[in-house]
């Protein structure tokens, strides 16, 4: 009998959670539009390019691997029909493969309408033992954005979509970038990163056409976790009950690239296509202008690449 009722119970917050989830309700068709996906071989990231190249968008598939990056590319356009679906290398974790990435894309590309950044890696070493989420989560973002903040300003109405957490609440911003933190809170640290610098992305690029906004898409059902042996041992139908499904998921970075409402918005944060509360550090203007200055070391951007 008790099996019964947790069945039951498990089917009323399924049902709750579909019908309180965010639906990005825009129609608008991007044909026409230049739009980079990063991460989207996978997850939030091939259901995101998946709908903008249902909506005739030029989609740049950007990640890391080959294989799972031209599969995508593949998939999608089988399943859309849009044959300007193509897939460009970038590994976020390799500040030298950020650079190729937009040497490859603007000698093809003459301009660039919405940039999302979306690849995110949680609980990860490298091959040397160094935690790699700030690196992939914030510092990479940070080199690319700024690498392409030219070719925005040229397209200009343009968009910068950048994927966050509701975990930013539990990060802060370390002083050295060291080894010595725990996976989880490595993770939080990169998406407070991830809202500081939109926010000041959006302060520095306000009047110039760019806008810039930051989402927590919830909690979904992707691959993520697969890395975190915590999270592991969640069993599937637990996943299924109470986290969104990618596509689900997806619906407000959708929302953020697309619908005409946010041609004028700037420097927010969203969850479930709707504007949403920041933690009270991620609005700390002088700590996000710390931030800045600290990941211009740590890219090491030139003179002329400093916006
Ligand atoms: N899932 C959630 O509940 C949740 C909640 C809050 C925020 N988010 C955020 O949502 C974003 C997407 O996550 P997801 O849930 O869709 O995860 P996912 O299914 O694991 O997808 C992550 C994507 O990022 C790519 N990626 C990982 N490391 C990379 C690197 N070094 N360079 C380039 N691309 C790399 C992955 O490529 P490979 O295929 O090569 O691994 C994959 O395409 C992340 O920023 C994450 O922090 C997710």
């Amino acid at each position: 009998m008790w099996l019964l009722w947790l069945l039951l119970t498990l089917v009323i917050i399924k049902i709750f959670n579909k019908l309180t989830t965010g639906k990005c309700s825009s129609g608008n068709i991007m044909t026409g539009k230049v739009v980079i996906v990063t991460g989207a071989s996978r997850g939030l990231g091939y259901e995101t390019a998946l709908d903008l190249a249902r909506r005739g968008a030029k989609v740049i598939v950007a990640c890391r691997d080959d294989t799972r990056g031209k599969q995508a590319v593949e998939t999608i356009i089988n399943k859309t029909n849009n044959k300007f679906v193509r897939y460009i290398k970038l590994d976020l974790s390799s500040l030298k493969s950020v650079r190729e990435f937009v040497n490859e894309f603007t000698s093809k590309e003459a301009k660039l309408d919405v940039l999302i950044n979306n690849a995110g890696t949680i609980c990860t070493k490298t091959e040397d033992g160094i935690m790699r989420d700030m690196q992939v989560n914030h510092f990479g973002p940070f080199l690319l954005t700024i690498l392409l903040t030219p070719i925005l300003k040229k397209s200009s109405p343009s968009r910068v979509v950048i994927v966050s957490s509701a975990l930013h609440k539990l990060g802060y911003v370390p002083e050295n970038w060291s080894n010595t933190e725990s996976y989880f809170q490595a993770y939080a640290n990169s998406k407070l990163c991830n809202i500081l610098f939109s926010n000041e992305l959006a302060r520095r690029l306000e009047g110039s056409g760019v806008v810039v906004n930051s989402l927590n898409p919830g909690q979904v059902n992707t691959s993520l976790y697969r890395s975190s042996t915590l999270l592991e041992k969640m069993r599937s139908l637990v996943l299924y009950t109470f986290f969104k499904s990618p596509e689900e998921g997806a619906q407000t970075s959708i929302y953020l690239a697309v619908a005409d409402e946010c041609d004028d918005v700037s420097g927010r944060y969203y969850e479930d296509c709707k504007e949403s509360c920041m933690s009270h550090k991620a609005k700390d203007k002088d700590l996000a202008a710390k931030l800045w200055s600290m990941s211009e070391k740590f890219v090491k951007l030139s003179p002329e690449e400093v916006i």
